[in-house]
């Protein structure tokens, strides 16, 4: 069964889905497209940058966030995050991006998605428990 989802959700992941379609992913044809949203309703949208070495391959989820912060985000900013890509099972972030997401966006909700539908709808905390947080610095 399609999960439904609120009118402003619809529109972070068509954003996603879009973002998408500007992956650079040469090295291993899979394009992810991620999207945030900010309180203040702005969405901010990003794709996997890969690169000839591997390693500094950034994925969709921290091109959005850091994107996001370039242009004035700050933590606390975050409502929501989204991540789209072509498989059947959902593309949930990868370990390094939960870190990133977590520092900036703390607990939000993440809708996974297919072209499709949205399969999982989850929240960070549940992605990352026990995270390491910048609160431990103070
Ligand atoms: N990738 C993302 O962009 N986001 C994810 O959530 C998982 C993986 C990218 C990194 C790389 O460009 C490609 O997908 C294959 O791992």
């Amino acid at each position: 069964m399609p999960l439904t989802l609120a009118p402003e959700d619809d529109a972070l992941v068509a954003a996603a889905r879009l973002a998408r379609q500007h992956a650079f992913a040469p090295f291993s044809g899979f394009q992810v497209g991620a999207a945030v949203r900010l309180r203040d309703g702005r969405i901010i949208t990003g794709c996997n940058v890969e690169n000839a070495t591997y390693g500094l391959t950034l994925c969709a989820e921290r091109v959005a966030v850091f994107k996001a912060v370039s242009e004035g985000a700050r933590p606390g900013d975050f409502e929501a995050l989204a991540v789209a890509a072509d498989t059947t099972e959902a593309t949930p972030p990868c370990g390094a991006c939960r870190q990133i997401v977590w520092e900036f966006c703390r607990d939000v909700p993440v809708l996974l998605a297919s072209l499709d539908e949205v399969t999982v709808v989850t929240r960070m905390a549940d992605l990352l428990p026990l995270p390491f947080d910048a609160r431990l610095l103070r």
